[in-house]
């Protein structure tokens, strides 16, 4: 049976923590907090299935800091909402959501937990919707005004900070896949978004230095892709997955440029000084975040954009989202990075987890041994390159609690914990108790 006893063998520095995001669990109704563009999404398309109550963590933070430090881990990552601080404009400020993070940060560090804040998980205030959102350059500067505000505000409560989550989804999902938001379909948006988010990333990184001595990183997610045979048109779309998805963000951050195949494709597309900004882009970063959940098998299309490559998934073990456990691929990604990157990067695992269809038994208690097994299954991984010497440093499971899983709303459960959504009760699962033992 699957056991977190793996745990006993990280070294003792090796940082474990868990991750949530803001619009996922603080309930945007709350505080006095503004809107942001997955409240416009929720309501042309996800039935009004939004994040307005989601876990209330707004008026439950402690118990939840307090889940966090029970478990043993120590470390905390959330992140902030750009709308909290500042609802309606860029220059009038929510007290009552700056009071909301001095609290949370305080109730953090008084449990000697280390909070790991990252400054964009998603929710763009809404009012950036007429502005076109990350398909305006406009959007970066004002991002790295936030930050510097962040810094300004909370930049002693904190030493680590991640500029941005995922920017693959962030782009290529939310313009180019239209399934985040705001729902865009169009190559242009997400070729100019896919570009903005990382210019976001790097002026952030000037306006977080010019207030304090943080160590920044950014998170990517990487997945993994494998052609679903090995023949040469399939390999070749494979390559074109890999190059949007994963390189196109490493690429620029770590080397100044973008892959040539994708490139090849988008250029025309480009912001037409895109390559003096990847200068900003690829200023120096301390760590580098990786969220990993899974592969994908790529076969070869016709497509008159020229995006020519479907995904598939394979028949593996399945997740609730019907993703693989493919735990391979985590270790590929951190071998990819430390040497074709970054030798001496720190890496950190920002998320890693999975849904699971949990069931509670006749006693009330949901024994989610998937999940555990999921959990042991890359952690192996990670000690494996750790025993390799590459600067591992830590590993944040996602997810803390069940909660509003983007355009799935709240029917995938990705917690370690339960959460009532009529009650906002929160009833720890084995996985919990897992971690907690072995902690
Ligand atoms: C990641 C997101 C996170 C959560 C997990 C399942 O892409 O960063 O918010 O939705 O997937």
């Amino acid at each position: 049976m699957s056991n977190l006893s793996i745990l006993q063998d990280f070294p003792s520095d090796f940082t474990f923590g868990v991750a949530t995001s803001s619009y996922q669990i603080e309930g945007n109704s709350y505080g006095g907090c503004g809107k942001s563009i997955w409240d416009d999404f929720a309501e042309r398309r996800l039935n009004g299935i939004d994040g307005q109550k989601a876990c209330n963590h707004y008026s439950f933070f402690k118990e939840d800091i307090k889940l966090i430090k029970d478990a043993g881990f120590k470390a905390y990552r959330f992140s902030f909402a750009w709308p909290r601080l500042f609802p309606e404009n860029d220059n009038q400020i929510n007290q009552d959501g700056v009071n909301f993070y001095h609290r949370l940060l305080d109730e953090i560090n008084l449990n000697d937990l280390e909070p790991f804040p990252t400054l964009y998980h998603w929710d763009l205030p809404i009012r950036f919707i007429k502005n076109g959102g990350w398909e305006n350059k406009d959007t970066s500067k004002r991002f790295a005004d936030y930050a510097n505000f962040i810094s300004k505000n909370f930049g002693d409560q904190f030493k680590s900070v991640a500029t941005i989550n995922e920017p693959w989804c962030i782009s290529w999902l939310s313009y180019y896949l239209g399934e985040h938001a705001p729902g865009k379909k169009d190559l242009n948006a997400a070729v100019n978004s896919m570009h903005n988010i990382l210019l976001a990333h790097g002026l952030s990184v000037d306006s977080l230095r010019s207030e304090h001595n943080h160590q920044i990183g950014i998170i990517l997610n990487n997945e993994f892709s494998e052609p679903i045979d090995q023949s040469e048109k399939n390999i070749q779309a494979a390559n074109l997955f890999d190059a949007i998805y994963n390189r196109w963000f490493a690429d620029a951050i770590f080397k100044g440029k973008y892959p040539q195949i994708s490139l090849n494709l988008f250029e025309p597309l480009m912001p037409q000084d895109y390559q003096s900004d990847l200068k900003t882009i690829s200023k120096p970063i301390d760590w580098l975040g990786i969220n990993y959940y899974t592969r994908s098998l790529i076969k070869s299309k016709i497509s008159k954009d020229k995006i020519n490559y479907d995904c598939l998934r394979g028949s593996l073990k399945k997740t609730d989202m019907d993703w693989e456990f493919y735990p391979k691929g985590l270790s590929y990604f951190i071998n990819r990075i430390h040497k074709e990157y970054d030798e001496k990067i720190p890496i950190y695992i920002t998320e890693n987890g999975m849904a699971n269809n949990d069931r509670m038994n006749s006693k009330g208690d949901i024994e989610d041994l998937d999940r555990i097994e999921y959990f042991q299954l890359h952690l192996q991984e990670i000690l494996e390159c750790l025993k390799k010497g590459i600067p591992l440093k830590g590993y944040f499971a996602w997810s803390l609690l069940d909660n509003y899983e983007w355009s799935y709303g709240y029917d995938k459960r990705f917690g370690l914990i339960h959460v009532d959504y009529e009650n906002f009760s929160r009833k720890t699962k084995l996985s919990y108790r897992e971690f907690q033992k072995y902690l």
